[in-house]
């Protein structure tokens, strides 16, 4: 009887490794990854998920182990369970000069999973989740295709921008967000806010920013100018316990969310809830249309001259540059921000601040001649460095608009470039590091089609999913030895027109998709009707989990 015990522990080992789709010849379009990775060599046979499929990963992958485990069983049912020596093995080997670099080894009967970090083992991971459909011609079978990938990105930054301001996204959306950006291995999550129409972050020691900052009296009907007030109050804004919730769940995606606090300009709802922020504190607030709610003209009649805006664009009041109190103001408000977000860098807007009111403030004006500084645009960066000192003496840095630039850059900072490319070509050129953010390519508020009397309103332009992917953040121009100053791209949602969580969907996919593959895969590996085929099999992950989308791009 013993000696047939080694032929049965044989016989075991043989099944637990044994699958009927051993031999499974896959198909090219088995492998739809977005965004494509560096390199794939397909295998014949196929891995099958099952709850006899168990996990070896490390504890430093401890939470990435915990997330595949998850997504297993809310997506596809399969409870996996941890064992040593388990069919999936998951190692980080910091062996690379690209921090996101990883394999994939997928067989029959294992898959190896080695990264240079632990993020990169999480992307590892998305190619994996990618790979993994349940086959209806295969009995509802779970599987991967078999196959060998290497992977890194050619962009170590690779954002999408949201602005919770104009509307007011629930957590539960941002944490949606999120897991779409994870999915596509978008590492950045730029968080806009406060601005004029909103103050959206509880900051304990100014309490009024969110109990007045945080609520318009009204909002424009139409496109600006407007065609007139909807009378209802809005807003909402969240609590420190919810970023905390919000970055902690980022972190588990190894996504890094970088805070933006707007200044100097973008500042009315602060300016709303401490009107001494202002040069002219007892001036009323100045709506560019004439459209204010009827409930801030009374306010405004009965004493209350500052009100959040209840319509978009650019405002001329702004904090004052010359008052010590506003420099003691944004110390305090970025001491909370700086505690809450483990980010390097934080975002402090410099875009579109008018300069009128600086010009005729006695305390600017003083600012500027005992400072020596020229003109209002030094006085712009006079608060820009100022701000950068502080950030810096924290131990952090600053990212800011390219209109930081105008009166001199801040010696540390770094810039996105938004009015096309030449702020970030000139940033870069002096020495500064550059996230590539053009209108012209990464605007998710455009519009998606020339119909546009078929769409819902927008703000205006034309950016197609096509126009994405095309989108390279290196400039040709740029010399060579300044070419690793520029960090990567990044889409922004700006949500003047975009009220509702559907809608935010229609403008972000599959516009979102295309850019992560912009980002992340090398022009050689880059090919638009490629690309197409690979979105089909994207777009049933985003019917699978209720996204809405347009579908522009699969009607041509
Ligand atoms: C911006 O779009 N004002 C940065
Ligand atoms: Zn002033």
């Amino acid at each position: 009887m013993y000696r047939y015990i080694p032929f049965l522990l044989g016989l075991l080992f043989w099944s637990s490794c044994y699958n009927e789709y051993a031999q499974y010849s896959n198909n090219p379009t088995d492998y739809a990854i977005i965004p494509q990775v560096q390199s794939l060599e397909p295998m014949d046979g196929l891995f099958v998920w099952s709850d006899q499929v168990k996990l070896d990963a490390p504890a430093d992958l401890k939470e990435e182990a915990a997330w595949l485990s998850a997504i297993l069983e809310e997506q596809y049912d399969v409870a996996i369970g941890q064992r040593s020596g388990g069919q999936i093995q998951m190692r980080v080997e910091a062996d690379s000069s690209n921090q996101e670099s990883y394999t994939l080894d997928i067989h029959p009967d294992k898959i190896l999973l080695v990264g240079a970090s632990e993020r990169a083992v999480f992307w590892g991971l998305q190619t994996l989740m990618q790979l993994t459909r349940k086959d209806t011609d295969l009995d509802g079978a779970i599987v991967v295709p078999t196959g060998r990938i290497v992977d890194e990105p050619v962009y170590g930054y690779r954002g999408m921008h949201l602005d919770v301001c104009r509307h007011f996204f629930s957590v539960d959306f941002i944490k949606r967000y999120l897991d779409v950006m994870a999915m596509h291995k978008i590492n950045t999550f730029h968080w806009h806010l406060t601005e004029d129409q909103g103050w959206r972050i509880e900051i304990k020691r100014y309490p009024e920013l969110t109990n007045v900052g945080a609520w318009r009296n009204g909002t424009i009907v139409g496109h600006y100018p407007g065609e007139r007030n909807d009378e209802e109050r809005y807003g909402g804004f969240y609590t420190q316990e919810e970023v905390k919730e919000v970055v902690a769940y980022a972190a588990d995606r190894h996504i890094t969310v970088i805070p933006e606090i707007e200044l100097p300009g973008h500042s009315s709802a602060a300016i709303a809830a401490y009107p001494s922020l202002s040069c002219f504190p007892s001036e009323p607030t100045q709506v560019n249309n004439g459209m204010m709610s009827e409930a801030s003209v009374a306010l405004q009649a009965a004493g209350q001259e500052k009100i959040v805006q209840e319509t978009w664009g650019v405002f001329d009041d702004v904090y004052c540059a010359g008052k010590e109190g506003t420099f003691s103001f944004v110390e305090n408000v970025l001491t909370e921000i700086m505690d809450l977000f483990p980010a390097e860098l934080i975002h402090i807007g410099g875009d579109e601040c008018p300069k009128g009111n600086w010009k005729r403030c006695h305390h600017c004006q003083k600012r500027i001649q005992d400072e020596g500084l020229k003109d209002e645009h030094e006085l712009q960066s006079y608060f820009i460095t100022r701000v950068e000192q502080f950030v810096n003496s924290k131990g952090k840095q600053i990212i800011g608009w390219d209109e930081i630039l105008e009166g001199g850059l801040a010696p540390n900072a770094s810039v996105m470039s938004w009015r096309g490319t030449q702020g970030g070509i000139e940033a870069a050129e002096q020495g500064h590091t550059v996230v590539m953010s053009p209108t012209s390519h990464c605007y998710f508020d455009y519009y998606q089609s020339e119909d546009r009397a078929n769409e819902p309103l927008a703000i205006g332009g034309f950016l197609p999913v096509e126009k994405v992917y095309a989108f390279d953040p290196m400039p040709e121009s740029l010399a060579a030895d300044k070419k690793n100053y520029i960090l990567g791209g990044q889409a922004n949602l700006w949500t003047e027109y975009i009220g509702t969580e559907e809608q935010a969907w229609y403008m972000l996919l599959p516009r979102m998709t295309a850019i992560s593959e912009a980002l992340w895969t090398n022009t050689a590996n880059k090919d638009f009707e490629d690309f197409k085929v690979r979105l089909q099999d994207v777009r049933a992950d985003y019917d699978r989990l209720g996204y809405n989308y347009a579908k522009h791009v699969f009607e041509e």
